[in-house]
């Protein structure tokens, strides 16, 4: 049983019996904490495997140990981690993989392990890297074919690009509007990220359906707009549907109200412009929409760089500096930093450079026409289940639900046969991200004959122990959810322990 999965029984264990309101009861709370407590130990052996067999370091060691014998040891934990994602057997995850580029990315990381952007004046081609990451990554998503100069920055992923562009608008708002109370319109399928930039800023949310594709609903985005509103957000595509909202329409309900828009590219950013021109269709969502005035893409998604950057992009320099950091008091002396942090890894920035300066415009092409390639059987397979039914018209982040299958047991099913997969809700439903690693001989027939076998075996036994299907009911009852929250605060507690 996955990890993933084990928590989710267990948190369903914990969920059915109490509900938020009762646990401010002291003897529930009590009852709730001891329950907590014999979870995390039923965790702790698949979630610590190493323990009793591998050196643990609680507190430094008297003395240095050899580097040969720390390599050999490293070595060996190492050959022990599965190598599932090798074989396709994720969705997402790893979107290359393949051990000539990593090997590259590796040689690259070793020459540059010392550099820290932070430093310009040590390490100057840290930040030629950056320079020249941001200006391909702009160039792809319309820069060029408008009038307005693209700018941007290096960050560490699409979290940090996205908290730093929210940041960014709830700044410029107040500066030039004197908005004090910022609002942020943001559809369902938006990445959680917007919602920790909403937590972590103070920006309130104004939520927005979907339409029956799984895109924002232009109507309701009109209908949120008010003097508060500092910025709409739009996905290309969202990630729990690889849906491309109607970003033309959005964003011009933007510029009309004098207001930032952002399009979400973590996930297509490296992946749309390709498939644009590879014929496919796509709807507008870069900056060649008037309205766009910031986008996020993640280098270290389908930009195959190693995982640690992304780009994000703004229509102005204006609106960049309200991103920026600076200090002129400090004691320390003159400080500025671009991003959230201060010293970055400038070896991730030349492994990022390197592998979109190998790859090219060719070999971004040639991968994304795998891929959208395996999409294809993917989508025809799962439409051919008749219990499966494919939510709106992905092109390669493929969710599926079921009218008459616990579609939560398939996965457990699928799990059993090795696969991880995406489980997402409201609805319900599970996706694969199709990555380079199931273009490869072989893997999308496994997909889909798996698939298969899991359906017939749900339909034969609907009544099978399911893992997901009650945690997912129970995150559904808005009475469970502190209690959830609590569990998985409680799971990221034991993550640190040694
Ligand atoms: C659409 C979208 N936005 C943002 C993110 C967040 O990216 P990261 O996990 O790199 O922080 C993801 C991650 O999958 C995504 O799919």
């Amino acid at each position: 049983m996955s990890i993933k999965s084990k928590l989710s029984n267990l948190t369903s264990r914990a969920v059915g019996r109490v509900a938020d309101k009762a646990v401010t009861l002291p003897g529930v709370k009590q009852r709730v904490a001891k329950e907590f407590d014999a979870m995390m130990a039923e965790l702790e052996p698949s979630l610590k495997p190493y323990r009793g067999e591998f050196s643990s370091y609680p507190t430094l060691p008297k003395d240095g140990r050899p580097r040969d014998d720390i390599l050999q040891e490293m070595a060996a934990l190492q050959a022990r981690e599965e190598a599932k994602w090798e074989e396709g057997y994720a969705s997402g995850a790893v979107y290359h993989g393949d051990p000539a580029h990593i090997e590259f990315l590796n040689q690259v990381y070793a020459l540059h392990s010392q550099s820290n952007p932070l430093h310009a004046d040590l390490w100057p081609s840290a930040n030629k890297f950056e320079a020249e990451i941001v200006a391909m990554t702009a160039h792809m998503l319309g820069a060029g074919q408008t009038d307005d100069e693209i700018v941007g920055t290096v960050s560490s992923g699409g979290t940090e690009s996205i908290l730093l562009a929210m940041k960014t608008y709830r700044d410029w708002a107040r500066a030039t509007k004197g908005i004090t109370q910022p609002e942020m319109i943001l559809p369902i399928s938006a990445h959680v990220a917007f919602e920790k930039a909403a937590q972590y800023f103070n920006i309130k949310i104004v939520p927005i359906p979907l339409d029956e594709n799984y895109r924002a609903d232009v109507t309701a985005v009109s209908q949120a707009i008010t003097p508060n509103s500092i910025v709409i957000v739009g996905s290309a595509p969202s990630f729990p549907h690889g849906a491309i909202d109607p970003i033309a329409e959005m964003a011009a309900l933007a510029q009309k109200a004098g207001i930032g828009f952002h399009t979400d590219g973590c996930l297509g950013g490296f992946i749309l412009p390709w498939a644009e021109k590879l014929g496919y269709s796509v709807p507008p969502f870069d900056f060649r929409v008037p309205g766009v005035t910031s986008m996020s893409a993640d280098t270290h998604k389908y930009g195959y760089a190693a995982k640690g950057t992304s780009v994000i992009l703004y229509r102005t320099r204006e609106l960049r500096h309200y991103q920026y950091y600076t200090a002129s008091d400090w004691p320390g002396g003159l400080y500025f930093s671009p991003t959230f942090a201060g010293s970055r890894p400038g070896a991730l920035s030349a492994a990022c450079w390197a592998a979109m300066v190998s790859l090219g415009e060719k070999g971004y092409m040639e991968a994304t026409g795998r891929i959208l390639e395996t999409a294809v059987t993917l989508k025809q397979g799962i439409a051919a289940i008749p219990e499966l039914r494919i939510l709106g018209d992905p092109l390669w982040v493929i969710a599926f639900a079921s009218d008459t299958l616990d579609i939560y047991k398939v996965m457990d099913v699928m799990a059993q046969k090795g696969w991880s997969l995406n489980g997402l809700h409201k609805p319900a439903c599970v996706h694969i991200a199709v990555t380079l690693r199931h273009t490869r001989p072989g893997v999308a027939e496994r997909f889909l004959h798996d698939l298969q076998e899991a359906v017939a075996a749900v339909k034969a036994n609907p009544q099978m122990k399911g893992e997901m299907a009650p945690v997912y009911g129970m995150a559904a009852t808005i009475s469970a959810r502190g209690v959830v929250n609590e569990l998985l605060k409680r799971y990221m507690d034991l993550l640190y322990e040694i």
